[in-house]
């Protein structure tokens, strides 16, 4: 099956209805500011947000997301579905604390919410919601592909349901950035990426190809600040918080100044302004065997390929739109200039 082409997606600016969607997240740093987003665009209503082990573990990537909903004026709004603690097959080798901080959220204090994660798995919740509504949902996935892939497992036939999959994950053409070859999300569960791309789900990858281009700076969130007035407040002290350890770590890491990538924003916001990005349909594969290339995304670009399955990789992006896009959801009516 052809992956659908997001630029022919009705949902975009003029589109009348905002796109129903769910998010799926290991909520680290980026994944919050993804999620904080998404609470406030207008192109999207956020159904629910599904959790997975990654960044951090399962129950404190529930907890945040759960404090952060809260901060975002939506507590007891967005049902939250805890996933899987451990990928398919292989054990949670613990925390990336240098990247993330302790408690994924750079060290950030979060007031805890009354609102409870719900009791249905959320591999269940999104069998059940697939089949429920067909053709509605975008499910964007910001984390290891474990919930949807334990979702396809139970049931292959939502494949077919989900109106489309956006993924942030892998590296297409680029090196990788937890290993030469891998990305993170997809070496920490390389099994569950390869029964996403074999699925036949309409599925676009957002990968290190475009989200290492797409940066956030220090002066970004200045400006955040600023357009944010006094309502913005809170946010914008959560986020200069939280993405100083982030900072710091591409600094470190990437040669980055005072910037990093907006990984996981990318993918929420390509599945809602597809024109963002321009994509590539290739046949590929992911490497799941030797530790050196586990998670690596094997594309076929021989002159006649043959080996792999169609998925679409974002390959090119415009990058500043992306950030204007983003800034735009925070700004406040009457912005303190
Ligand atoms: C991905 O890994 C995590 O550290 C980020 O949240 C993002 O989803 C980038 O490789
Ligand atoms: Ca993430």
């Amino acid at each position: 099956m052809n992956p659908m082409n997001l630029s022919e997606s009705n949902f975009n600016r003029t589109h009348p209805r905002p796109l129903p969607m769910i998010i799926d997240a290991d909520t680290g740093i980026d994944d919050a500011l993804a999620i904080l987003y998404a609470v406030k665009s207008p192109l999207i209503s956020l159904e629910a947000i599904g959790t997975c082990f990654g960044n951090i573990g399962v129950e404190q990537a529930t907890d945040n997301t759960l404090r952060l909903l809260k901060l975002a004026g939506a507590e007891g709004r967005v049902p939250v579905y805890a996933g899987a603690d451990k990928a398919l097959a292989r054990e949670f080798p613990g925390a990336k604390s240098d990247v993330h901080g302790e408690n994924g959220i750079g060290g950030a204090v979060l007031p805890p919410s009354s609102q409870q994660a719900e009791a249905e798995h959320a591999a269940d919740y999104y069998v059940r919601i697939a089949n429920e509504r067909p053709g509605e949902l975008t499910l964007v996935l910001t984390g290891r592909m474990t919930n949807l892939a334990l979702a396809l497992q139970k049931d292959p036939g939502i494949a077919s349901k989900l109106r489309s999959v956006v993924v942030m994950g892998g590296a297409a053409l680029v090196p990788g950035n937890i290993t030469p070859a891998a990305e993170a999300n997809f070496w920490g569960d390389p099994e569950a990426a390869q029964v996403l791309f074999a699925a036949g789900l309409p599925l676009t990858v957002v990968g290190l190809d475009v989200t290492l281009q797409t940066l956030l700076t220090r002066d970004d969130l200045d400006r955040l600040e600023r357009q944010g007035g006094e309502e913005g407040l809170p946010v914008a002290r959560f986020l200069h918080d939280c993405f100083g350890i982030y900072f710091d770590f591409y600094g470190r890491v990437n040669d980055f100044k005072d910037s990093c990538p907006l990984h996981d924003p990318l993918a929420v916001i390509a599945a809602v302004r597809p024109e963002l990005v321009t994509s590539r349909t290739l046949l590929a594969s992911i490497a799941c065997g030797d530790p050196l290339t586990a998670g690596m995304v094997v594309t076929d670009r021989r002159v006649k390929p043959s080996v792999g399955h169609p998925v679409s990789f974002a390959l090119e992006v415009d990058a500043p739109a992306v950030v204007e896009e983003l800034l735009s959801v925070f700004k406040a009516s009457d912005p303190v200039q």
